[in-house]
């Protein structure tokens, strides 16, 4: 008589195999550390105060199981929770940290896991305790000059259409189309436009119109934003020009001028970049943009950039 015996596999559903990843202390209290810091293995072994095998072994399985990751920096590794992790390992994290979290053994390692972070924390204050002066070329080399201000991108509403007026070479634009639901740049320099269009060919919110601030190609209430860029000292009449561009906005629209402040460079300057006017007095823009009948106006002079050589500029806005 033959004996067939069947080897069968069967695969433990996956909250079991999780379960049985959350049934050792050792790797709970692990996943406790990493959820929210990293903590390289030398650091987890001295909070945990466990040899380095043993944390080892118990981060192959976390990482294996898809608990956890490394990222590698120099000659450390540092894990933390993987941000991959489902919906369903959260909640039964959740659950399982929530049960075990208080208790005397967590709260110590917590406790340690303070001290190790407050140690990276001596650092970066000593950093910046010897750096001060450095800071801000050492951020402009890092991070380039554009960065110090991008911050406020995130005040723009992302359901806003805004208009670049007289966006030149689309830098503006390209810096805001990806916060808005469309960002038109107009211009009425076509060797503009065209390196404009290189810059943007990718950026899907971003849209060029050739055209005239005079006339803008922008239909009546089609902006929530218009921005004129050190373009106003080119136009023969902006106060025509303002009142063209509450045209195309829509109501509780707003426009931003930014533009030089009256200089006394002279006609050499003026004229070597064409110039219509040699900046303005913040009370001639003030007025201005009363008599085209926009509220809330306020004409703020900027503080000089130590970089610039260009005259100092001002900021204006007002709403529809
Ligand atoms: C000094 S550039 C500024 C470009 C861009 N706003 C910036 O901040 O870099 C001025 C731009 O305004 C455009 N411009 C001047 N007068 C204009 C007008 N009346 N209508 C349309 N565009 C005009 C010029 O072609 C030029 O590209």
């Amino acid at each position: 008589m033959f004996i067939f015996t069947f080897m069968t596999t069967i695969a433990s559903p996956p909250i079991l195999e999780r379960l049985s990843v959350l049934g050792d202390e050792t790797r709970t209290r692990i996943l406790a550390l990493l959820d929210g810091s990293e903590f390289t293995v030398s650091e987890l072994c001295a909070v945990l105060q466990a040899p380095q095998p043993s944390i080892s072994r118990h981060l192959k399985t976390l990482a294996a199981e898809g608990w956890v990751e490394a990222r590698a920096e120099g000659r450390n590794r540092h894990y933390h929770l993987s941000p991959q992790l489902d919906e369903a390992a959260r909640a039964l994290w959740r659950i399982v940290h929530g049960e075990v979290g208080d208790a005397s053994v967590y709260r110590s390692d917590a406790e340690r896991a303070r001290a190790v972070l407050e140690k990276r924390r001596m650092r970066a204050t000593a950093f910046f305790a010897e750096s001060a002066a450095e800071w801000d070329r050492t951020r402009a080399e890092l991070f380039g000059s554009a960065t110090g201000l991008a911050p406020l991108l995130g005040l723009i509403d992302p359901t806003w259409v805004v208009g670049d007026l007289g966006c030149g070479t689309g830098a503006l634009t390209a810096r805001l189309a990806p916060f808005t639901r469309r960002t038109i740049g107009v211009d009425r320099s076509e060797a503009m436009l065209s390196t404009a269009e290189a810059r943007l060919h990718d950026i899907g919110t971003a849209e060029l119109r050739c055209g005239e601030l005079e006339s803008l190609p922008v239909a009546d209430g089609e902006l929530d934003l218009a921005i004129l860029a050190l373009v106003l000292h080119y136009v023969v009449d902006p106060r025509a020009v303002l009142a063209e561009v509450r045209r195309t906005l829509a109501p509780g629209g707003r426009v931003l001028v930014l533009d030089m402040r009256r200089h006394d460079r002279g006609a050499g300057f003026s004229d070597a970049m064409g110039h219509v006017w040699p900046g303005f007095e913040l009370e001639r823009v003030e007025a201005w943009l009363a008599d085209a009948r926009f509220g809330s106006v306020r004409v703020q002079p900027l503080a000089p950039d130590p970089d610039a050589t260009g005259p100092l500029l001002f900021l204006a806005s007002a709403r529809v």
